[in-house]
């Protein structure tokens, strides 16, 4: 039986890299079916809606989604369309992994770290957001609920336990915010209690910063809430080569959307040269999701391969290739393992 994906580009730079991905699945033997629709920029203009409800339906439909990444434009009355997302499907795990690959000139080699962020809450809660009518004051409302913190905090222990690795570090600023933070960190202790095997760590948001780039071997898993984890996933991102080596899922109960951890990257679209690595990697996490590891690590190896080659990296990577002639040598790589 053809298993359906709903594919969206997306903007800038997506579709580039989701086509890339797309072709490397194909190569692979997955034998998806794509089924394509619109969000962001390319949905505002052919529809007038950022997120139209065909592309809901779709997602509705078919439950497993690989998404360019979307412009949101900057003003009054466009609210992010990816929080929006995360929150319409109640995707509450974001799970972005970052992996060492030989051959990217990163700054570390043995980095293997699982950033846990809650997706749905937190300062990305989208309630109480008000400006004050002579523009002095503004505030925004950073909710954390016992039942979201405890699902985000059984999820990454649950993946720690599946994955056989060791410690989780809980990230947190509960000195300060005495009240959000707070309760994250006493729901934390509750659930680590439940994993005797798996080592805990609590650990500040600011050290967490100081530590990851003095020090990121320590780091296994890490689960923190949704504005502290959007920003760690970007420094590990960039402890691997950058944004265009770092892939992220959004997990719900019974739906998942799988994407780049970056944005459109307005300036270096219409010009073929992005990495289309982290689309890549998203796809691969999608296959585990699917419990097709086995094509996962086929693709993870190949892309491992042509990196450490470097004959036909990108140029974020010091290479001088193109997207395509990336992808190519990507797929090359995997019909010769
Ligand atoms: P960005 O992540 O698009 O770009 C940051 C920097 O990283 C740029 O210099 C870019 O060229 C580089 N970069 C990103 N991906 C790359 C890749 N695959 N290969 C090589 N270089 C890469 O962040 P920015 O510019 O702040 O945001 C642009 C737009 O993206 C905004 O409209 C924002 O709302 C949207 N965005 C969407 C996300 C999503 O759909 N999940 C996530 C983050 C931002
Ligand atoms: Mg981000």
């Amino acid at each position: 039986e053809t298993r359906t994906i709903t594919v969206i580009r997306g903007d800038g730079i997506g579709p580039s890299i989701v086509d890339a991905a797309t072709a490397v699945l194909d190569a692979a033997g997955c034998g998806f079916h794509y089924e394509y629709v619109e969000g962001g920029l390319a949905a505002l203009e052919h529809t007038g809606e950022l997120l139209p409800a065909t592309t809901l339906e779709a997602i509705e439909r078919n439950r497993v989604v690989l998404k360019g990444p979307l412009t949101t434009p900057i003003g009054q009355g466009f609210s992010s369309i990816n929080v929006s997302l995360r929150q319409h499907f109640q995707l509450y795990a974001n799970v972005r992994p970052v992996l060492s690959f030989p051959g990217t000139k990163a700054r570390y080699e043995d980095i293997d770290i699982i950033t846990v962020r809650e997706n749905t809450e937190g300062m990305y809660s989208g309630q109480g957001q008000v400006v004050s009518d002579d523009d002095m004051v503004a505030e925004a409302l950073s909710v954390i609920s016992r039942g979201g913190a405890e699902r985000i905090l059984r999820f990454a222990f649950e993946l720690a336990r599946r994955e056989g690795r060791r410690k989780v570090t809980v990230v947190h600023k509960a000195n300060i915010l005495k009240s959000t933070s707070g309760l994250f960190l006493r729901v934390a202790r509750e659930v680590a209690a439940q994993y005797p095997e798996i080592e805990m760590i609590e650990m500040i948001v600011d050290n967490a910063c100081m530590q990851l780039v003095m020090r990121p071997e320590q780091f296994d898993v890490i689960v923190t809430t949704n504005l502290f984890g959007d920003i760690l996933s970007d420094l590990c991102a960039g402890l691997v080569g950058g944004l265009g080596m770092a892939p992220g899922a959004n997990i719900g109960a019974d739906c998942a959307i799988f994407e780049a951890v970056h944005g459109s990257a307005p300036d270096i679209a219409d010009k073929n040269i992005a990495n289309p690595t982290s689309v890549i990697l998203a796809s691969c996490q999608l296959l585990d999701y699917l419990e097709e590891g086995a094509i996962a690590g086929r693709i993870r190896a190949a892309l491992r391969t042509v990196i450490a080659a470097g004959k036909h990296t990108t140029t974020d990577l010091g290479g001088t290739a193109s997207t395509t002639e990336f992808t190519d040598a990507v797929i090359e790589a995997l019909s010769a393992a």
